[in-house]
């Protein structure tokens, strides 16, 4: 992120603040002080000033995922850092900060710790490490994804995350990935996660052939008034939150992101009937502020998202909760959509059984006390 570079005030209080003995400000304070200072800083040689390089350390250490920690590395290339960022883009590799964050351990050369991670024994970090290769793009790194799908000793969640990392986002390689379903060459144990991702496909094409290809929940689901009468597993159902995608545009129970409205206390908004309503059918009542807009800009790129405006700027946020601000001036349409933000269908991807927990679980969500 570019820094203003005329906080002349800051400055001089900065440099000050490296002439002066320790004991002079908190010292916790002064090192923020000195990072904002050196940041803004053309051409600073850190090398240079031990004094600096120290706080700067003492900062790294005390602001792991803080609002300059990434800035920091990324300004003064500070390699030995990686191992940080590395843990940054596992914890965090479903939020904005943790792309950035994967993004950066290439820009260090650091790219072969993923790569690491990614064949490591833990399945969780190998799992986290594969949507962190997902979000560079780095093709050194993307050319390690095959070698977990082929590699049948892999846990399914890692071949999984591998497999959306691979397609997830290319619906130009989507046509490919539904060639080799086609042909019986994808592992049986992918095909859900196959299915997730050709269905919800941005291409229509590939989502009606993968509807007919997959054949899944189609004619089999329940009548709603069926489905409200049963009583789901509420456990089992916070577990499908994460892996029905819910999480992507939805914060609840402490996970997910808010792109989405917070469904945090759902519970005592909508009873059973409007849940499974809200999730079969997303159009059918779109909350107030949470409508989709396509945004066409002068030099022809289209931008999906839900939209806040400002006098000369428009701010899209995506699926995924990455933001874009654009210049009024740039902006050659936009439209409103009429169809919801979610995902149709996502029921297609549960059993009737699932979906009878995961409301159980939406519905068990309510204000504490
Ligand atoms: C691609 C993003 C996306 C995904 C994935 C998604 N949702 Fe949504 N959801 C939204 C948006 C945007 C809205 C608000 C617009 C609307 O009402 O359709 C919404 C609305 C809702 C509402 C109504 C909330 C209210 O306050 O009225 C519920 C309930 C809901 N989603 C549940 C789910 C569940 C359960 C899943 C997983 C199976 C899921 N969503 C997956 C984007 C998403």
């Amino acid at each position: 992120m570019p820094l203003p570079r005329r906080c002349t005030a800051a400055l001089a209080a900065g440099v000050l603040v490296l002439s002066l003995p320790a004991s002079s400000l908190a010292d916790e304070a002064r090192d923020a002080l000195i990072v904002e200072t050196i940041l803004r800083i053309e051409g600073f040689d850190l090398q240079g000033s031990a004094k600096a390089q120290a706080a700067v350390a003492r900062y790294l250490k005390s602001n792991w995922a803080g609002e300059r920690y990434l800035d920091l590395i990324e300004r003064f290339t500070l390699k030995e850092e990686a191992p940080g960022v590395l843990r940054l883009a596992l914890e965090k590799s479903d939020t904005p900060m943790g792309a950035e964050a994967a993004a950066l351990l290439v820009t260090l050369g650091a790219g072969d710790l993923l790569i690491k991670t990614l064949h490591s024994e833990d399945d969780t970090r190998a799992t986290r490490a594969a949507v962190a290769i997902s979000h560079t793009g780095a093709p050194a790194l993307v050319a390690e994804l095959p070698k977990i799908l082929a590699d049948q000793s892999r846990a399914v969640a890692v071949r999984s995350a591998a497999l959306s990392a691979l397609y997830g986002k290319h619906p130009a390689k989507q046509a490919e990935l539904l060639a080799t379903v086609k042909a019986g060459k994808l592992a049986k144990d992918l095909h859900q996660i196959a299915s997730e991702i050709l269905m919800l496909s941005r291409d229509p094409g590939v989502r009606e052939e993968a509807r007919s290809l997959f054949a899944v929940g189609q004619g089999n689901f329940p009548p709603v008034v069926e489905l409200v009468k049963r009583k789901g597993n509420a456990a089992n159902g916070k577990q499908l939150f994460a892996t029905k995608t819910c999480l992507v545009c939805h914060q609840a129970g402490g996970v997910g992101i808010n792109f989405g409205p917070g469904l945090s206390e759902i519970g005592d908004k909508l009873d059973k009937n409007a849940l499974y309503q809200a999730i079969l059918e997303p159009s059918a009542g779109i909350s107030m502020g949470f409508e989709g807009w396509e945004v066409t800009l002068k030099d022809k790129s289209t931008l999906v998202g839900i939209v806040v405006e400002t006098d000369e700027d428009l701010t899209v946020t995506m699926i995924g909760g990455a933001k874009r601000t654009i210049n009024k001036g740039e902006v050659s349409t936009r439209k409103k959509l009429k169809q919801s933000l979610m995902y149709p269908g996502l029921h297609q991807l549960m059993t009737p059984d699932e979906l009878v927990d995961l409301v159980e679980y939406l519905s068990s969500l309510r204000k504490a006390g």
